[in-house]
Formats: structure tokens, C-alpha cells, sequence
């Protein structure tokens, strides 16, 4: 899917990441989630080859909006972490780079591709579901709140031949 010429994300590109990308992506992941994955995290992930990392990238390659990491394990494969700068958010952006990360794993053996959300993320599970994702179970409790509460993760499911994309 492509922006309407006039928004924010008109030029974004979705491209491969690269170990020089990882400062970016981990700024931006520590922006996106309590928990921020540090750049060795990062570097780490790029490094391994069951892992692929793929950005969106307004104009330049190194002006990073967007990552989306995933890992295959033999049939099976998850997405790790997503997520969209702020300012980018609600112009497809996301779509795009989960769309991208299940045609990539269309052309390999997963079957399915599975995901953790937390119950109140109503904005990545809208996301999900309008790709084709489903819920298969949950995870009570998961994740632990920096206030000290906790939300319940929902494990979702789509086998990649059959999202939107
Ligand atoms: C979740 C996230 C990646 C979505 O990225 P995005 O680029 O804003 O998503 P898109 O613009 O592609 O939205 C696609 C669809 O998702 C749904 N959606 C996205 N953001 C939404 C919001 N804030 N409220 C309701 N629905 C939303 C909508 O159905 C939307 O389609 P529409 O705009 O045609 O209605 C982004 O909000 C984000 O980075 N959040 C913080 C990190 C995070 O929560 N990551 C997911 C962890 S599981």
C-alpha cells in the first residue's frame, strides 16, 4: 500500500536492514516500549540468520521511521517487535512493513507466523487482525507495567500465504 503523496510517510521505503542501522532502531524501540532493546541487542538479532530486519525509511536510508524483526524457526515464525515513530503512525506504515515481513516469509517453509500483543494494545491488534492474524491463545499477566500492573498477552496467528499482502 502507498501514502497519499501529502502525508508524512509519502516517501517512505520498507529496505533490509543493516548492522548500521541498529543505534536508530534501538532509539527508536526505547521511544516505542518500556523495555528498550539496546543496540548489541540489535546488532545481535541482525546478526543471526534465522532473524531478518526490515526498516521503513523516509527518503534516505538512514532516516529510520519504522522496524519490524522477525525469527524463523523451522516452520514456524514470529514477529519479534514492530513499531512506527510516532509522527509516522496511522499512515500505513506499519501495515507496509508487516505485509513485507510476511511476503518474505511466504517464500520460505513457515507455515505459520505467530505474535505476542498486549490485551491493551487495541491499536497493533487492529493492525494484526486486518492482515489476517487471528488469536490462538493468551498469556495471563505477561506483561509487567512500569506502574506496577500487568496486561495479559494474546498470541496471534497467520499462516503468510494468506494476508492481505
Ligand atoms: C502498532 C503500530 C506499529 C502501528 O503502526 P502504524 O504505522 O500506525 O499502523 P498503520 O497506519 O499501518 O495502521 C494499519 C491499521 O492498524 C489499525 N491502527 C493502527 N493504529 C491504530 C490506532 N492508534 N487506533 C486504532 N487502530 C489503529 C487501523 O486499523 C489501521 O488501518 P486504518 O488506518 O486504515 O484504519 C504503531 O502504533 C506503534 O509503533 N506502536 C507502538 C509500538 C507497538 O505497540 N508495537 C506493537 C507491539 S505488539
Amino acid at each position: 500500500m502507498s501514502s497519499a503523496p501529502d502525508s508524512p510517510a509519502a516517501k517512505v521505503s520498507i529496505l533490509w536492514a543493516t548492522t548500521d542501522h541498529a543505534a536508530r532502531i534501538a532509539q527508536l524501540h526505547g521511544q516505542l516500549f518500556d523495555e528498550a532493546w539496546s543496540e548489541k541487542f540489535i546488532r545481535d538479532l541482525n546478526h543471526d540468520p534465522a532473524c531478518s530486519l526490515l526498516l521503513a525509511a523516509d527518503g534516505r536510508p538512514d532516516r529510520i521511521v519504522g522496524f519490524v524483526i522477525t525469527r524463523v524457526v523451522s516452520d514456524e515464525a514470529e514477529i519479534l517487535s514492530i513499531g512506527v515513530a510516532q509522527p509516522y503512525q496511522r499512515f500505513g506504515v506499519g501495515k507496509r512493513l508487516v505485509e513485507a515481513a510476511l511476503r518474505v516469509m511466504a517464500n520460505s517453509e513457515v507455515e505459520n507466523v505467530y505474535l505476542e500483543v498486549a490485551a491493551d494494545n487495541k491499536a497493533a491488534q487492529a493492525l494484526y487482525r486486518g492482515v489476517g492474524f487471528n488469536q490462538t491463545g493468551v498469556r495471563k499477566d505477561y506483561y509487567k507495567r512500569p506502574d506496577g500492573g500487568t496486561s495479559d498477552a494474546l498470541i496471534l496467528a497467520v499462516a503468510p500465504t494468506t494476508g492481505t499482502q
